[in-house]
């Protein structure tokens, strides 16, 4: 019967709370979660997650995995509820916004109701993103013409409301274009709330910013979770574009990192990075430089085992900084780029090439050697986000 939960003994991996979200998101991101079951707390603080046949149910696998120090895992047969069934929040958005029209559109005589609501709904967003509980439309939502002659100072609030609602969220906010300068600020507009200071946790990381003042990428994610999960202990790491400390913090938090110098020019950033900091409990592992990266990486010479150079389209400009940041025997650099699909193969040769004749000029032994290419998502049409991981390996 449909709409009716059911117990059933499922397989599921039992954690301390404390230790829930990264293993759920490990095992979502794994594909191992079973989500036709859900999680349950049992008694004394654990929780139940219930898993699929492709899960590896060894601690020491899913420890690794975690890239942390045993946490603790127990395989155990729970009896758990069965998923809800799910209500889409684009049906739930739709629904809600035509109960919305159907009070606030008022048509001329010779226009038929039935045809401006159905031009107006095609307008209505499909996709935002989705930053706590602040919702961000896209640029163009509700901004046409048509949209624009109904919306008022009246009904407006009403309409942020609905939206809102349907997409169980507190706040909404509209996406601006991010601006082309180099801090890459952030103009989005809030239209419902009072803030727009957002919180998330992501892997167990907690990041917090302005989302009107700064960006955020959630498109990154894949990169976010790659990079901290690599073992960084007992490492000096150099963040040459930290901003808000998208990657400064899972080095730290996850990874492990000694020590990151994270350069950054945005004030804004810098609050949310000092924020994230402190909250997740690493400012004694973290030095900020404020101000351009030109300048601050000049003092940092020799002191780096990793360099991360995050910033699109291009980090070029710093290439040569960061490699000069490195010790002496050598280091990894994780170097962003927007690459055209059909040219990755010919960047990465004539990239490798310019860091060789970097390594020349600034009279080092290093032979430089690529790790790995990641693709981390589609920038625009044909054009990927990706980075390259290249190793500076000492010679005498
Ligand atoms: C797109 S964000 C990147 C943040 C993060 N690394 C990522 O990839 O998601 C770029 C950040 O680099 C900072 N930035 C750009 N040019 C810089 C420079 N010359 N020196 C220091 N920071 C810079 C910007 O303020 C911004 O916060």
């Amino acid at each position: 019967m449909v709409g009716v939960e059911k117990r059933i003994s499922s397989a599921s991996l039992v954690v301390e709370k404390g230790h829930g979200e990264a293993l759920y998101h490990l095992l979502k991101e794994k594909k191992w979660l079973n989500p036709k079951m859900q999680p349950k707390e049992t008694a004394n603080g654990f929780l139940a997650i219930p898993i699929n046949e492709k899960c590896p149910i060894t601690e020491v696998e899913i420890n690794a995995f975690l890239n942390r120090d045993a946490i603790g895992i127990r395989f155990e047969n729970v009896i758990l509820h069965s998923s809800p069934p799910s209500v889409k929040p684009h049906s739930r958005l739709q629904e809600s916004i035509t109960r919305w029209l159907e009070k606030n559109l008022e048509i001329g005589e010779r226009e038929s109701k039935a045809e401006v609501m159905a031009e107006l709904m095609a307008e209505v967003p499909t996709k935002w993103e989705r930053l706590g509980d602040l919702i961000l439309l896209p640029q163009t939502a509700f901004e046409s013409k048509q949209w624009s002659a109904i919306i008022s100072d009246k009904n407006q609030l009403s309409l942020w409301k609905c939206i809102a609602e349907a997409l169980k969220a507190e706040r909404v906010g509209r996406q601006k274009n991010i601006r082309n300068d180099v801090e890459r600020s952030s103009q989005a507009q809030l239209l419902l709330g009072d803030s727009s200071w957002v919180e998330l946790l992501d892997y167990g990381v907690r990041f917090g910013f302005d989302a009107c003042k700064v960006m955020y990428s959630s498109g990154n994610v894949t990169e976010r979770h790659r990079i901290g999960n690599m073992d960084m202990k007992g490492e000096t790491i150099v963040d040459c574009y930290a901003g808000i400390g998208y990657y400064t913090l899972p080095m730290l938090v996850r990874g492990g990192a000694k020590l990151v110098h994270a350069c950054e020019l945005n004030h804004y950033s810098i609050t949310a990075l000092e924020w994230g900091a402190k909250t997740n409990n690493v400012s004694d592992r973290l030095i900020i430089h404020q101000g351009d990266n030109a300048i601050s990486l000049t003092e940092l010479e020799g002191i780096a085992d990793r360099c991360h150079l995050g910033l699109l389209p291009s980090s070029q400009p710093t290439w040569k900084l960061a490699i000069a940041c490195l010790k002496e025997k050598g280091g990894i650099l994780h170097i962003h780029m927007n690459v055209e699909e059909e040219k990755i193969e010919q960047w990465i040769n004539s990239t490798i090439h310019s860091l060789q004749q970097y390594v020349i000029e600034l009279k080092r032994n290093y032979n430089v050697e690529v790790l790995h290419l990641e693709k981390v998502k589609w920038f625009a049409p044909r054009v990927r986000h990706v980075v390259l991981d290249v190793e500076f390996i000492h010679y005498d």
